[in-house]
């Protein structure tokens, strides 16, 4: 109401109660509070802990170090349905830490029941990945936390609203002040906030870990150890061309965005342009980024857009060389799997999950 359009009375009568109410309100309207500019963590930066086995250390900006403060109140944030249209959803809703940071659904549900066409990847090592979203839209985690906040079909609330709410409560003020030093909530520190808590939520440790890094032969079954042979020929699956298997850690990605021909209809036309609409290059049409595997047998459905329900569907898919378009990457078209290969594909695919959450990655004690 604070945002109507000057000259309607009942507006500025509304304004004039909402004044006298909180002494605050002058603030909801200072544009400073909707800056993105960063703010300087206080106190020591926290050194994370060692990461599980088969991943890297977490990269971290030089204008963002990690903290106790911030990742804690980053958790808060995380979990508040204050950051949406009538305190109706939080980031979780979407990114569920019951399912693994997903939501199980092949479309999202925003705030009053919409849904988007995208599929809500596992925030589980996103930390790793240098872009964010599908299409790569958002160049770092901090960049990302806004769009969601304010998309019509996800959080839908205006980000001048979302940091007024924040800035009238005494607590979460004072939280803020205590992780970033005086002054306003600011969507520059939300953001900052949330992106220190989700480089906590890393996933690795798991059965392949054992047994690639952690020289542990029994880890596997030998059905996943063929699996494993399979994803790595270039004969057969070819599928760590893309899903990069390292010396010392393995990421399942290779950050970039391939077409490898999902969301094609029968009309060989794409429902979705994916990193084309960031880039308008050609080549780009269709295109989405390889997404991690790590924990792939827990975030069912899979794709951008949810539309493989299993893994079998998936090394089915596959095998079958995608749907045929333009800009299909070659890499697809030179798969070749045995129906044993199918079989032994998924058992790898199932080796990939961590036994355990990351720790602290729960909704707090409030
Ligand atoms: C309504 C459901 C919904 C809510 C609420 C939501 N997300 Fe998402 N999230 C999605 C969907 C769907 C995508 C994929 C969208 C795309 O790629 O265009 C996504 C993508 C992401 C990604 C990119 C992951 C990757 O691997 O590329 C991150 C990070 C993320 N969300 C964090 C958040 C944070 C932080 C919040 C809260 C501020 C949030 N999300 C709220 C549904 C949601
Ligand atoms: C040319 C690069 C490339 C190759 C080769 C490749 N993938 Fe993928 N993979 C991708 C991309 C890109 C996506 C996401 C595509 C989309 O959503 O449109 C994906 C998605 C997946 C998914 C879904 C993950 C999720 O969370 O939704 C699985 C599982 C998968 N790939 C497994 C495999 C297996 C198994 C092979 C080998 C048989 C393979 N991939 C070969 C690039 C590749």
């Amino acid at each position: 109401m604070l945002f109507g359009k000057r000259g309607n009375s009942v507006t500025i009568a509304m304004f004039l109660i909402a004044a006298t109410v909180s002494c605050t309100s002058e603030k909801k309207v200072d544009p400073s509070t909707i800056s993105t500019k960063r703010a300087k963590p206080l106190g020591p930066a926290l050194q994370l802990p060692s990461p599980p086995l088969g991943l890297p250390a977490v990269p971290v900006p030089a204008d963002n170090p990690v903290t106790p403060e911030t990742v804690a109140l980053g958790r808060k944030l995380f979990y508040d349905k204050r950051l949406s249209l009538n305190d109706s959803i939080s980031c979780s809703s979407c990114h569920n830490p019951n399912l693994h940071f997903t939501d199980r659904l092949a479309h999202s549900i925003g705030v009053g029941g919409k849904t988007g066409v995208r599929n809500a990847p596992t925030l589980l090592n996103a930390a790793y990945d240098p872009s964010q979203f599908w299409d790569g839209r958002a160049p770092s985690l901090e960049e990302q936390v806004g769009g969601p906040m304010a998309n019509s079909i996800e959080m839908n609330q205006p980000h001048e609203v979302t940091v007024a709410k924040l800035n009238a409560d005494p607590k979460v003020r004072r939280e803020f002040q205590e992780a970033f030093g005086p002054g306003d909530v600011t969507l520059g520190k939300i953001e900052q906030a949330i992106a220190s808590f989700e480089r906590t939520l890393v996933s690795g440790d798991s059965p392949f870990d054992q047994y690639e890094y952690g020289g542990n032969r029994k880890a596997l079954s030998p059905a996943a150890i063929r699996g494993l042979k399979v994803f790595e020929d270039p004969k057969k699956g070819n599928c760590a061309s893309c899903h990069l298997i390292d010396a010392h850690y393995a990421l399942f990605t290779d950050g970039l965005f391939h077409n490898i021909g999902v969301g094609v209809d029968d009309q060989g036309n794409l429902r979705d342009m994916g990193r084309y609409s960031e880039t308008k290059r050609n080549a780009d049409k269709g295109a989405f980024k390889t997404p991690s595997l790590r924990n792939v047998a827990l975030t069912p459905p899979y794709m951008h857009d949810g539309s493989l329900k299993t893994l079998k569907d998936v090394v089915d898919y596959y095998a079958g060389h995608g749907n045929s378009n333009p800009n299909l990457d070659p890499a697809i078209s030179a798969i070749t799997l045995s129906g044993q290969d199918r079989q032994d594909l998924i058992a790898f695919l199932e080796s990939l999950s961590s036994p355990a959450a990351p720790p602290n990655s729960g909704p707090p004690a409030t």
